[in-house]
């Protein structure tokens, strides 16, 4: 099996990962070997240049490194005469679970405030009225396998009130589902903290914004993990300047790195993390990937693999 190896990370981890578990592999890099394109069979990336993927004319299947398939999708030239499988992976999902978990209890428990306190030197206790987690309302914006596994670590942590949100109805114990437009207010009418894990597409793209925001009841907190897009920043420092909404702790952003006189870097109301809320982690993502690969070789649809039109 001759496979193409392309991301912007180190790629001696991945070689050395990718061997472990597809030992009768030959890896190409990209970038760094010389590369025959058309005996290419299987493609994996992150973030490739557009046009790669179309340049390798035996292509079989293509492997997308993270979970977000959206800058692969932007690529006019993707070729869609082969599967497209994307990253589902428990390291990642448990990397996420830890930055969702992480910002609910933080501004769940007035964290914010006492940062804030501390470079004052103020010693101040907040008795909130929401201090317990049977009051606290979260919602999580996309229930798919990010979504659910957050929804799940936060019901263990006692949170009794947690509400989803998707494009089709669900059911899952404990979270009070809604789905699709008809459910969106309801929806964010009930949230005091907003977890956004939501893929981005022409239909999410700008879904945080004025009117969403407004829906959300005063003083509430968002954690954006999804992607950039998904907010329209003007909206989001607007409703944080009023107060509207508390604080955000944002991972991902419109543009990447965040410029440096981005209006955020500035913001008290606003915690920042460089994209790492989960990480792709070699050993364990290329496991992942040679069990997709070993299915395509055996004409079988691996588990994952992503409805390109849909967008995710
Ligand atoms: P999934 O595809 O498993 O889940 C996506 C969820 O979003 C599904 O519940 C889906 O609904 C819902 N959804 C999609 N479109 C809409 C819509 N128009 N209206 C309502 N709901 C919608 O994705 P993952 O959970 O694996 O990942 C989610 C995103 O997290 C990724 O796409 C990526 O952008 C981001 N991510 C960020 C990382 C980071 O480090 N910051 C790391 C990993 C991922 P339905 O269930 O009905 O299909
Ligand atoms: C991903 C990401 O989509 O890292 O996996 O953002």
């Amino acid at each position: 099996m001759n496979i193409l190896f392309h991301s912007p990370e180190k790629s001696a981890p991945w070689h050395q990962a990718l061997q472990h578990h597809l030992p009768d592999a030959n890896v190409f890099v990209s970038g760094e070997d010389k590369i025959d394109h058309t005996i290419i069979e299987y493609a994996l990336v992150w973030r490739p240049p557009p046009g790669l993927l179309a340049s390798l004319p035996n292509l079989k299947g293509i492997f997308n490194l993270g979970a977000g398939v959206d800058m692969l999708i932007q690529d006019a030239t993707l070729p869609h005469h082969v599967p497209l499988v994307r990253l589902v992976d428990p390291v990642l999902t448990s990397g996420m679970v830890e930055y969702v978990v992480h910002w609910v209890l933080h501004f769940h428990r007035d964290m914010h405030i006492y940062a804030t306190q501390q470079r004052a030197r103020k010693w101040r206790g907040h008795n909130t009225v929401n201090a317990d987690t049977q009051n606290r309302r979260i919602g999580i914006l996309g229930l798919g396998e990010l979504g659910q596994s957050c929804a799940h670590a936060l019901l263990m942590l006692g949170f009794e009130s947690i509400t989803g949100w998707s494009r089709t109805a669900k059911h899952l114990p404990g979270v009070t589902c809604h789905a699709g437009q008809d459910g969106l207010q309801t929806f964010l009418n009930q949230t005091d903290i907003l977890v956004c894990l939501l893929p981005l597409t022409h239909e999410t793209r700008g879904l945080i914004n004025a009117d969403t925001l407004a829906a959300l009841p005063q003083g509430a907190f968002i954690i954006n993990a999804g992607r950039g897009p998904l907010v329209k920043d003007d909206d989001l420092i607007a409703a944080l300047e009023k107060g509207h909404i508390q604080a955000a702790a944002l991972d991902v952003f419109n543009t990447e790195p965040l410029p440096e006189h981005h209006a955020y870097w500035g913001m008290d109301t606003v915690f920042i993390t460089p994209h790492i809320a989960s990480l792709t982690t070699p050993m364990s993502a290329s496991a992942v990937a040679a069990q997709a690969l070993r299915d395509l070789e055996n004409g079988q649809t691996p588990y994952n693999v992503v409805n390109v039109e849909r967008g995710y």
